[in-house]
């Protein structure tokens, strides 16, 4: 596992306070990867990630769902609408909250759908009982990731599923350029640590969970840091950035670090599904 030993708890929440914004003008209402398989448009692929990782776990309609580190409640808000599913989100950002709460009153699904804004390392949920722990691009950003898992193990019925994206270090770190990408990434965007896939599924292993999918997209997602490359280069967003703060430029300018870090496999993006044993 790579570290970054920087990164606080309130420089998490701080960013997604201040970004939220950002994101839902340049890239929209999921602030995850795209997953292309031909020339959909970014909004379609964003759809399509969410969609792919639903059916990898086989998520029943009116499933009981977590959703860890729900952002604008992108896909809390999908799951209710599309596999009527009943959501909670949890989110470190109050801003993030109070745009999800709205945002599920006005797509008609506010009775199905509740955020908190909570700490997912301190959050408690009552045992055996959630269908689905559903979390894309959060784990990063967790800074006892084996704990975490154990606590979803926990919240999980028995035959329910823990269903998560999430950015990987890649499997040959060494000490080399790779890790020195890797350890830029994590500066980039507030990750504490990056897993690589083996640790996900040691984690989720010894948690007492059986793993049942952990698939490389790393090639379907990767064109996502170039499309926002480019939006922010044309948008001229970055000046706007300067007048906020430096971390705010610095996670602006690694965009191509991601992007590079991708193409040479110091990073990968990962999906698993791991299931409570009935
Ligand atoms: C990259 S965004 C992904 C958002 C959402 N899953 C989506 O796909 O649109 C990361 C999310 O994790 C949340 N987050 C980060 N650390 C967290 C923590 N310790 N507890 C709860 N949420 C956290 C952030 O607030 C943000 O909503």
């Amino acid at each position: 596992m790579i570290t970054c030993p920087g990164v606080t708890p309130q420089v998490i929440r701080f960013h997604y306070d201040l970004s939220t914004l950002f994101y839902r003008f340049l890239w929209g209402p999921h602030i995850h990867h795209g997953f292309w398989e031909g020339n959909e448009s970014p909004r379609t692929a964003q759809l399509k990630l969410t969609e792919t990782l639903a059916a990898r776990a086989a998520i029943e309609p009116g499933s009981r769902a977590l959703d860890i580190g729900c952002g604008m409640g992108g896909s809390a808000i999908h799951l209710a609408r599309h596999r009527q599913c009943r959501v909670t989100g949890v989110t470190i950002s109050p801003v993030q909250r109070s745009w999800a709460s709205l945002s599920a009153r006005w797509h008609g699904v506010g009775g199905q759908v509740d955020f908190m804004c909570a700490d997912a390392e301190a959050v408690d949920f009552p045992a055996d009982t959630a269908d689905v722990v559903w979390s894309i691009e959060c784990t990063e950003h967790l800074f006892d990731k084996p704990r975490f898992f154990e606590r979803v193990a926990d919240w999980l019925r028995p035959g329910g599923r823990v269903a998560i994206c999430a950015w990987l270090a890649g499997p040959d770190m060494g000490e080399g350029q790779h890790r020195a990408a890797v350890e830029k990434v994590c500066e980039g965007f507030f990750c504490p640590s990056l897993g690589s896939m083996d640790d996900y599924r040691d984690w989720m292993e010894r948690a007492g969970l059986v793993v049942e999918t952990s698939e490389d997209w790393t090639s379907q997602v990767l064109r996502t840091w170039e499309i926002c490359d480019r939006r922010v280069r044309r948008s001229g967003v970055r000046w706007v950035a300067r007048l906020i703060d430096r971390d705010t430029v610095m996670f602006f300018d690694r965009f191509q670090t991601i992007l590079d870090a991708y193409r040479s496999g110091a990073m990968q993006y990962g999906c698993l599904v791991a299931r409570k044993p009935d």
